[in-house]
């Protein structure tokens, strides 16, 4: 079993991802934490260093080797499934899931927690917003190839996560029937 987690920054990708992995018992992977462990830099240097680009290449390489894992959940990057092959290797490889959250809710979380995402660290209020609405409509069509997608709005407790966990099983049961 392979699960490629998709969605914007902010949907709750790590959150849902971790909490999959537990109750299937298979192991969670975030695939910035990946590449930096491997590149032993955190993804705003390897940004400055070696540009959005250079990112890009960093990131289809260790794709391409996570999706050799067996039993793992893998949590992308918000703009993984728009560059190379990608999208289309995740769903060679395994089910993808797209966590669709609302504009709201992508921006509250995204104002809290947007520091350590080199896109949108500069970033507040109009603007903020206007990028992710932007952003969103180009990559959303990308995001749509996933196999499934569920709702990410309602993480904001144990209990919304528990759910959130029990839909995807439910879709997965159902491919099996
Ligand atoms: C990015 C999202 C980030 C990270 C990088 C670029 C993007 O991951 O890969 O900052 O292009 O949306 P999260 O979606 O986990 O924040």
């Amino acid at each position: 079993m392979r699960i490629f987690l998709i969605g914007f920054m902010g949907t709750g990708k790590t959150t849902l991802g971790k909490a999959l992995a537990i109750h299937l018992g298979i192991t969670f992977y975030d695939l910035d934490q990946l590449i930096e462990q491997r590149y032993m830099k955190s993804i705003t240097d390897i940004f400055s260093k070696y540009g959005e680009d250079g990112f890009r290449e960093l990131e289809y390489k260790i794709l391409h080797e996570a999706g050799e894992f067996e039993n793992v959940v893998i949590a992308c990057g918000g703009g993984t499934p728009l560059y190379y092959d990608n999208m289309d290797y995740m769903n060679r490889k395994g089910d993808t899931i797209y966590l669709k959250s609302s504009i709201e809710t992508l921006i509250r979380r995204l104002e809290e927690d947007g520091a350590k995402r080199p896109l949108i660290a500069k970033k507040s209020g109009s603007q903020l917003k206007d990028f992710i609405v932007e952003l969103l409509a180009k990559r959303e069509p990308y995001y749509l190839k996933a196999r499934y997608s569920i709702k990410g709005d309602r993480l904001e407790d144990k209990k919304q996560i528990a759910e959130s966990v029990r839909e995807i099983e439910k879709l997965l049961n159902k491919k099996l029937d």
